[in-house]
């Protein structure tokens, strides 16, 4: 029997699989949040630490398929050590940062496109948590706006 021809971005998909990285939890954590996928409920756990502006751990767990974990893997390995500003004033941080999973994982069947919003919304939840608990309502306001019509992202 011949080996199976995986195309490039399938072995990219595999290996953040076998070897996910940031996979755990933070005790403590500046920031935290769970999403329940709207499409299939499956769990996505984020957890941060937070220095000078910067996210200095991203740790997260997941009850999802092997697209989630994949994205959530890339996810933390892009962020870590950026600075918050960076993420949430650019533009439109939630398609910036599913952009990013779909430039790495290329292209996606259909039924799996509602997977990587997930770890991106835990993400932005986690932070809009620390901003929350360290009252900065300014940044607050712009990340719950940010937040405020991230369904629709599941379901393209
Ligand atoms: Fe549920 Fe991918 S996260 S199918």
């Amino acid at each position: 029997m011949g080996e199976i021809n995986m195309d490039d971005e399938y072995q990219k998909l595999m290996k953040y699989f076998k070897n996910p990285k940031n996979v755990g939890i933070i005790n403590n954590p500046d920031g935290y949040a769970r999403v329940k996928n709207p499409i299939c409920g499956d769990l996505t756990d984020i957890y941060i630490k937070i220095e000078k502006n910067r996210i200095k751990q991203v740790k997260f767990k997941s009850f999802g398929c092997l697209v989630t974990i994949a994205s959530a893997s890339a996810l933390s390995k892009a962020v870590k050590d950026k600075n918050l500003d960076e993420i949430v004033e650019t533009i439109n941080p939630v398609e910036t940062l599913i952009g990013l999973l779909m430039k790495e994982f290329g292209n996606l069947p259909r039924e799996k496109l509602h997977c990587p919003p997930a770890p991106v919304h835990a993400l932005l939840l986690a932070i809009s948590d620390y901003y929350k608990k360290s009252n900065r309502l300014d940044k607050l306001k712009k990340i719950d706006n940010v937040l405020s019509d991230i369904e629709k992202y599941y379901k393209k």
